[in-house]
């Protein structure tokens, strides 16, 4: 039994929809055994309900839930920072000729131990990962997460038409590849399985049908893919399934489209494709780095709020410009100041969509997401680096709403300093 102290803050409430959904403790104790929580309150009342646990001091810094990261990639890493292209020309000509070098198990392995790694020194402990075009790679990504206990939903990317040929599949070796991946890991400790067609750009009528099948056979498994992210992207989509009346159509004409479905961008949607969207709860990975870096355009955040489509935050490494998910709070925040009837968001809005909304996309909003009494205890105690401006407003800020403003604001400055998966402190170097 152990009892961290410190200033503890969570979103168990949606600031989207009520008041007074951030709740801290400034001397706070959150109590855990056997990898579950079981008290948050201050830090007196928690220590008097169980005298006997050992106390871990985290009075410097600040105690946040894990954070979750709803979209990223796993074999991008080495990317980030490729300036100046445009979508198509990204994938064409930074992005896949390095997804193809994971043919290489050996690197494969590197990778997903340095991509975990990397995942853990940022302070996320859930995420939602684009595996790789091949079935090797992609079980070693599942294998060193769950070497650091890492909760992963993972899946195997295909693609089989247009971009790069050496990432192509066929239908039927696409799904002999991941069914077998499928019956290895997805249920395996803290591991998912999700089928992940790249976009429907690269795959045929034929390997839609193959990730329809798997989702028939498996109704428990996760969906993923990307939407809506650039124009040029959309008129070719739009080209290639000309009975299409939009992108969406493309994934719900084979039954992709539901409340396991989480699609990555989403920056130029229709509004069909917003009601569709909030009919059948299918989710929406926010990306606001990586839409700024590739130059897709700005999130229409108030539209999807008015649907009522659920979102989280995704890093989109390698498109988006790091790890992070303080720095994509952040980049929300700036992208709606900066956007034509954008949202304006609190310090609230930011921690609940770097947590519970997106844990609640992920279909795990009663296990990860706040620290509330019967979660699992991933936790993150970040700290400010000394000698720096987050520091000496961590001295003089008294206000939790100020404090957690300049943390995402300074969020360069912030040094995760450990991690609990499940209870278990987690190796950060
Ligand atoms: N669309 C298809 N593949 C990708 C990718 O790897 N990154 C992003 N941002 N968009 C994509
Ligand atoms: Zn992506």
């Amino acid at each position: 039994m152990v009892i961290l102290r410190g200033l503890i803050v969570h979103t168990p409430k949606n600031p989207f929809r009520e008041a007074g959904a951030l709740q801290a403790f400034s001397d706070g104790g959150l109590a855990f055994r056997e990898g579950r929580i079981l008290a948050l309150g201050s830090f007196a009342e928690v220590r008097a309900q169980f005298p006997n646990a050992s106390v871990q001091d985290c009075r410097e810094g600040i105690l946040l839930p894990g954070l979750v990261d709803t979209h990223v990639h796993y074999p991008q890493t080495r990317v980030i920072g490729a300036m100046g292209y445009s979508l198509l020309d990204w994938l064409q000509k930074r992005t896949l000729p390095l997804e193809a070098q994971l043919s290489d198990n050996k690197l494969a392995r590197e990778l997903a131990r340095e991509f975990v790694k990397l995942l853990l020194r940022n302070g996320t402990t859930t995420a939602l990962v684009f595996g790789s075009h091949f079935q090797g790679a992609t079980a070693n990504l599942f294998g060193a997460a769950e070497d650091v206990g890492l909760r992963i939903i993972a899946g195997q990317v295909c693609s089989d038409r247009l971009l790069l040929p050496a990432l192509h599949t066929t239908p039927e070796r696409s799904y002999a590849e991941q069914k077998m991946l499928i019956q290895r890991f997805h249920g395996r400790g803290k591991l998912r399985y999700a089928v992940t067609p790249r976009f429907s750009l690269s795959a045929s009528e034929g390997l839609l049908e193959v990730c329809q099948t798997l989702l028939q056979e498996h109704p428990d498994l996760h969906f993923t893919t990307h939407l809506n992210e650039n124009l040029e992207e959309i008129r070719t989509v739009a080209g290639l399934f000309p009975w299409s009346e939009h992108y969406l159509q493309t994934y719900d004409r084979f039954g992709l489209v539901g409340e396991r479905s989480v699609f990555a961008h989403n920056v130029h949607p229709t509004e069909a494709e917003l009601l569709r969207l909030a009919e059948t709860r299918a989710a929406v990975a926010h990306c606001p780095s990586s839409n700024a870096f590739i130059g897709s355009g700005l999130f229409p955040m108030r539209r999807h709020l008015l649907h009522g489509v659920r979102f989280g935050l995704g890093s989109d490494v390698g498109g988006g410009t790091g790890f992070s998910l303080l720095k994509e709070g952040l980049m929300a925040y700036l992208t709606q100041r900066h956007a034509p009837d954008g949202v304006n968001l609190t310090p609230a809005h930011l921690l609940y969509l770097a947590t519970q909304a997106g844990a609640e996309i992920l279909g795990l909003g009663e296990e990860v997401g706040s620290l509330v009494p019967g979660k699992a205890a991933d936790v993150v105690w970040i700290k400010p680096e000394p000698g720096s401006t987050l520091e000496v407003h961590f001295r003089h800020l008294d206000s939790v709403e100020d404090l957690l403003g300049s943390l995402f604001t300074l969020h360069g400055e912030a040094k995760v300093q450990k991690v609990w998966l499940d209870g278990r402190e987690a190796p950060l170097d």
